[in-house]
């Protein structure tokens, strides 16, 4: 009898030494303290082979031999779970002293970061900073701009019409008629915005785009005034020593009216890949306000003159930066744009 409960205590510290998880020592309970099956249940069985004398003997043995399983299930019970919570706080573990991973920042867009030049520019000359309507009635993005009903500019596969009276601008000068509606000269406006037109996408062009509209209406503005002004901007803008060029053209809201161009920054005329060999890069259209468009306005032409211009944006940025297609300006590439934060 005793040899049998020997064996059984020699088997439980076997079974104890293989013992890695808490669930492992629930069986092992289960396999020598079961009150049905367990191992010591069933040597209890065997009281009744024994004579008198030994009963007594062996009711003992087999009460310490469960008390000692139970004491040793109790302590290892105890170390695997502070063995596990150790594993836990080791597992979660913060390591306060590693450097942190910086949210990143946002920044401006090309487009905005030279708008915002251009403005500074301007508005270091005087001059204010307009804004005007997107959607646009043809009277402010064509009639009072000088623009004849028969123009080709209003038909609906050059125009974004949103309704029969209603179009996308086609161009910044809609804020030049809101502005000498509002105001009396003199006045002195730029009007940076978006303007939309029919165009199919290319690398120099894109159906949404944006341009710098500017405004200056007093007694005796000449084209001495227009001229003066761009080619200063001109050199703030791209450099000092640069030459600027008009060009006789045609311009429906200005008379009379010319391209302007200014002297390549690369290889100051000489021509080079981004003047395209001409040794002039161009700047935008301008002229000498018509007076169609200030009586239009109630401004009497006999005593103010003024002169306008619109400038693109687009190209100024591809221009700075050396983009070559503006279309890149649009498509919110994270990879392109994070290059001009
Ligand atoms: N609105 C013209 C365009 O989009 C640009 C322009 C030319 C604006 C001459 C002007 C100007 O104010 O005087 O092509």
């Amino acid at each position: 009898m005793e040899q049998s409960l020997n064996e059984i205590r020699e088997q439980f510290h076997r079974d104890l030494d293989a013992i890695t998880t808490a669930e492992s020592l629930v069986a092992i309970r289960d396999k020598y303290l079961g009150r049905k099956s367990g191992l010591i249940a069933a040597s209890k069985k065997n009281i009744g082979k024994l004579g008198a004398d030994e009963r007594a003997e062996f009711g003992r043995q087999v009460n310490e031999l469960s008390r000692e399983v139970e004491t040793e299930i109790e302590r290892l019970d105890v170390e695997i779970s502070a063995r596990n919570e150790e594993a836990a706080l080791l597992r979660e573990r913060v390591d306060v002293t590693l450097p942190g991973t910086g949210a990143s920042g946002g920044h401006l867009h090309p487009i905005t970061l030279v708008r915002q030049r251009i403005e500074d520019i301007f508005v270091s000359m005087g001059y204010s900073v307009e804004d005007g309507p997107e959607i646009e009635t043809p009277f402010y993005n064509f009639d009072a701009l000088n623009i004849p009903p028969s123009h080709p500019a209003r038909d609906s596969a050059d125009t974004f019409y949103v309704s029969d009276t209603l179009a996308l601008r086609t161009q910044t000068s809609n804020v030049q008629i809101h502005t000498m509606e509002r105001q009396k000269p003199p006045l002195r406006v730029i009007a940076p915005g978006r303007v939309f037109r029919r165009d199919t996408p290319d690398p120099t062009h894109n159906p949404m785009f944006f341009q710098v509209e500017g405004l200056n209406v007093d007694r005796h503005i000449t084209m001495a005034d227009l001229k003066g002004t761009l080619t200063k901007f001109v050199e703030m803008m791209f450099g000092v020593n640069l030459r600027t060029r008009f060009r006789p053209s045609y311009f429906p809201f200005t008379e009379p009216s010319a391209e302007v161009d200014f002297s390549c920054y690369v290889c100051d005329g000489a021509g080079c890949r981004v003047c395209k060999g001409t040794g002039w890069i161009e700047l935008g259209g301008s002229g000498m306000v018509h007076p169609n468009v200030l009586e239009t306005v109630g401004i009497d032409p006999e005593e103010f003159s003024g002169f306008a211009f619109g400038l693109g944006i687009d190209r100024m940025a591809a221009l700075m930066y050396g983009i070559d297609d503006i279309r890149l300006l649009y498509e919110n590439d994270v990879r392109f744009l994070e290059q001009f934060a």
